[in-house]
């Protein structure tokens, strides 16, 4: 039984539901953040993460910063690229967009390789964009959270390292750490950035990345200084090697509480085979995609290799809003997402299915939520 109080269960794209024992987690006493205990606990989350992105890398450095997933997109910006550079920055939808904006915030010239709606840009169109500049970074969205298409890291990042290869690769998982595969050393990316609130597990506030030995030299070779403060990887690289080596360290005061909540989380994770943690969301995601299907819904995503095994996005029928079947839905005791994309918000519901509603068999919060799926579409179609 579930300590927590009775509740719709949240099945939006993030924030996701959360295991018992993350949330009690949070209800940790109070401690110093420079205490041996603690500086324990925030030294070996580190080093799960290590194992979350698979890396074993010496070079590698993970980061727990307070903030959300948008810090990781300032810390990028300020960091790793300069004023005037180039970043190329490939389109699968809402979340683009403001990686861009927050590029273009530092001074960066940002350039969106655009796919339709639902679609992802070919390998042939970014070897094509790679050879038009030089870029010193190249962002993709793995899930991106408006539309639930997926980008094929792996072969991205091959295409850059052939074509281009001393562009950055930063891949934003914010929607796909812990739910959809990352090999951060077999693929030889650069730079992962993602939020604790999805399928991590935790609740919202820290913004966690893993950065490569590359991403490391591009730093240390600025030619100005970092462009943001509280983002500084200057101020932050310290206090992250101490804390790995069990050494108290202050730059700006950590979410003690979210940090605990962290790792609790993080220990579950790596307590089983990540293999069988992808596979157990991408059997989800078949039994929702499945159940979609039936209902002779279609999804914005068309094409089965663009589709996340994170989260669906339900294209409604023809004269349907989100808020004809969002109200009816929550009725049902299921919360769901309306429409992101800015150009189709209106099309289309979100579905996520990560985390301890995928894993925890204990819950059945995926049947549950396409048996009320089913109902309502029934309901709204009479
Ligand atoms: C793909 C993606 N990137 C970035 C963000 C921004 O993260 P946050 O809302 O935690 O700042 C989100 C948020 O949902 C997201 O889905």
């Amino acid at each position: 039984m579930s300590s927590q109080a009775p509740h719709s269960t949240l099945l939006i794209p993030g924030p996701i539901e959360f295991d018992d024992a993350v949330l009690q987690s949070m209800s940790h006493f109070a401690e110093s953040h420079v205490g041996p205990p603690f500086v324990k606990i925030f030294g070996d989350s580190l080093r799960m993460l290590r194992q979350l992105f698979q890396t074993t890398n010496p070079a590698s450095q993970p980061l727990i910063l307070s903030g959300s997933g948008t810090l990781g997109w300032d810390l990028v910006a300020s960091n790793l690229i300069e004023r005037g550079e180039n970043a190329l920055i490939l389109h699968t939808g809402y979340f683009a967009d403001s990686f861009a904006a927050c590029l273009e915030t530092y001074g960066v010239n940002a350039t969106q390789l655009k796919a339709p709606i639902g679609d992802r840009p070919s390998l042939a169109e970014i070897e094509a964009a790679l050879k038009e500049k030089d870029y010193k970074v190249i962002t993709i969205t793995h899930v991106d959270t408006s539309t639930g298409v997926l980008s094929d890291i792996k072969s991205v990042a091959e295409l850059v390292r052939r074509v281009s290869p001393n562009t950055l690769v930063v891949v934003d998982g914010v929607c796909s750490v812990g739910c959809e595969e990352i090999a951060f050393d077999a693929w030889d990316i650069d730079v992962v950035l993602t939020a604790s609130q999805k399928a991590i597990g935790c609740p919202p506030g820290l913004s966690v990345l893993m950065l490569s030995g590359r991403a490391m030299d591009r730093f240390n070779t600025r030619s100005s200084p970092p462009a943001s403060y509280y983002a500084s990887m200057q101020n932050w690289l310290p206090i992250m090697k101490n804390y790995e080596a069990g050494k108290p360290s202050y730059f700006a005061t950590p979410a003690t509480q979210l940090v605990r909540a962290l790792h609790t989380t993080l220990s579950q994770v790596t307590s089983r085979p990540l293999a069988e943690r992808f596979t157990a969301h991408a059997t989800a995601s078949a039994r929702v995609k499945a159940a979609v299907a039936e209902l002779g819904l279609q999804q914005l995503a068309l094409k089965p290799e663009n589709q996340a095994n994170a989260m669906t996005a339900i294209k409604l029928p023809e004269g349907v809003t989100p808020p004809d079947v969002l109200p009816l839905l929550m009725k049902k005791g299921v919360v769901f997402a309306g429409g992101l994309h800015k150009q189709c918000a209106s099309t289309y519901i979100r579905f996520g299915h990560m985390g301890v509603s995928v894993t925890d068999p204990a819950r059945d919060d995926i049947e549950k939520a396409i048996t009320a799926l089913k109902e309502v579409f029934a309901e709204v179609g009479k």
